[in-house]
């Protein structure tokens, strides 16, 4: 979660790279399950932004997705809600099939969305179910809750609270949750979030897990530093199959100092076990090209495609460039590289790679964190060989100036 800034209109996305409308049919709509680049999925209601997109791959292809939506609400008392939506053709065609919306609370599913299927039956739900998750707050708090779909994603049941925090506040001190992410592991749901409960820290990585989705054992720490004023945010955790090991990418401000020229370093940690990320290395994504050192800045995703060579890719993405980060030497830290992919600059991008077509690489945009002007959901599909093959062109800054402070 970044800390609240003064909003800076930032039209930061060439015109050409604006993703056109949805009109009618189009005859010159990809195939199914083809590449393409850059494809409006959803356009929120007039004013509203749709950001921090999720989805889940289920075991047929059929892809769900979803976003932090503001100024879509809907279900009882009208307040937030989650869209859903499903692809049965790769990505390239979606339909609004539900809303994932608070059932108890009374706050709204503000943001933070996660989504995930059961490939084994887990706490009585039977493989096949959906899992999702976000924020749900008020001025009253936050709260990580789980929901169930046992129908595809067409009705959901509230299944659990997994952690409460203080009302929705990035100053170091306030007590919020933020910003799940969950996956299965060893008979157990474990839902990774960012937590600033702990005295300790400002803010720190933990996970709680789970055997029958109901009850929550303790908050396990997976990055926390001893610097207060360190805030590491926004777990997303994959396996990489030929390391035999889980990578957990992380942003890592740390007061308002700089780390190579960005004020939210990209940094990642590789374990055996992902349930067991707080002893390992940390290590920062840093890019060496000819014009000068690159580092990734806010929100990073991460996925592994096994095209590449023997170890694969590792693929990041970030929130300040459309390009992405990859890492086709086993995450060595000094093997990364930068590419383009095409698909705008956008608040905690989300990244797929299609179980069945592996050379396949999703990027999932909407908005950036100050707002672009467009707000709608997008995506891009990319073949991972071509982004590999492929070259960055760096431009020139298009931002304005950061604010100076008064
Ligand atoms: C989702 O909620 C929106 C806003 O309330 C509503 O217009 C839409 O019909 C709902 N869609 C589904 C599939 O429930
Ligand atoms: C917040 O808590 C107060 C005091 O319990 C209550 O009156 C109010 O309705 C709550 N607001 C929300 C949005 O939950
Ligand atoms: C946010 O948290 C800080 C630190 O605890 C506190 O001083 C401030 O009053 C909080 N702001 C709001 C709006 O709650
Ligand atoms: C960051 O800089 C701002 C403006 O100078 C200052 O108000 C704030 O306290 C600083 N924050 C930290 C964590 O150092
Ligand atoms: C560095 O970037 C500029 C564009 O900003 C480009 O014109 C130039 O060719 C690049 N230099 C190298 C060595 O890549």
């Amino acid at each position: 979660m970044r800390l609240s800034l003064p909003t800076i209109f930032s039209f930061a996305v060439a015109s050409a790279a604006l993703p056109q409308p949805h009109g009618p049919p189009d005859p010159d709509s990809p195939k199914p399950f083809s590449t393409f680049s850059n494809r409006v999925i959803w356009t929120p209601p007039k004013g509203g932004r749709a950001m921090y997109p999720r989805h889940a791959e289920l075991r047929d292809g059929t892809l769900l997705v979803t976003a932090n939506v503001f100024g879509l609400t809907g279900g009882p008392g009208n307040l937030p809600i989650f869209p859903i939506f499903e692809s049965k053709d790769g990505g390239v065609t979606f339909q609004w099939i539900s809303n994932l919306t608070d059932q108890v609370n009374g706050w709204g599913m503000v943001a933070q969305p996660a989504l995930y299927e059961l490939r084994k039956p887990l706490g009585g739900f039977k493989s096949g179910t959906i899992l999702a998750s976000g924020n749900s707050w008020s001025n009253n708090g936050t709260r990580i809750d789980l929901y169930a779909s046992t129908d595809k994603a067409r009705t959901w049941q509230f299944v659990s609270h997994v952690a409460a925090g203080g009302r929705p506040n990035t100053t170091n001190g306030a007590t919020p949750v933020w910003e799940p992410f969950l996956l299965a592991y060893e008979d157990e749901l474990i839902v990774y979030y960012s937590d600033q409960r702990d005295p300790k820290h400002g803010q720190k990585l933990a996970h709680q897990r789970s055997r029958d989705l109901k009850t929550w054992g303790p908050v396990v720490n997976d990055v926390a530093y001893d610097e207060y004023l360190a805030r590491p945010g926004m777990t997303v955790v994959a396996y990489i199959p030929p390391l035999k090991k889980w990578i957990l990418v992380y942003e890592l401000p740390v007061g308002n100092s700089s780390s190579h020229g960005v004020n939210y370093p990209v940094h990642y940690r590789l374990a055996d076990d992902p349930r067991k990320f707080d002893s390992a290395e940390h290590i920062p994504i840093v890019i060496n090209t000819k014009n000068g050192t690159v580092a990734p800045n806010a929100s990073p995703y991460v996925v592994w495609s096994p095209v590449g060579g023997p170890k694969g890719t590792i693929v990041v993405s970030d929130a300040d460039r459309s390009a992405v980060y990859v890492n086709t030497a086993g995450a060595d830290p000094d093997k990364w590289e930068i590419k383009e992919v095409g698909q705008p600059e956008a608040y905690s991008r989300a990244l797929h790679v299609f179980e069945k077509r592996p050379e396949h690489l999703m990027v999932l945009g909407g908005d950036t964190f100050d707002g672009n002007g467009v707000g709608a959901l997008v995506n891009s599909v990319l073949d991972v060989r071509k982004v590999l093959d492929g070259d960055w062109k760096p431009e020139p800054d298009p931002k304005p100036p950061a604010c100076k402070a008064a």
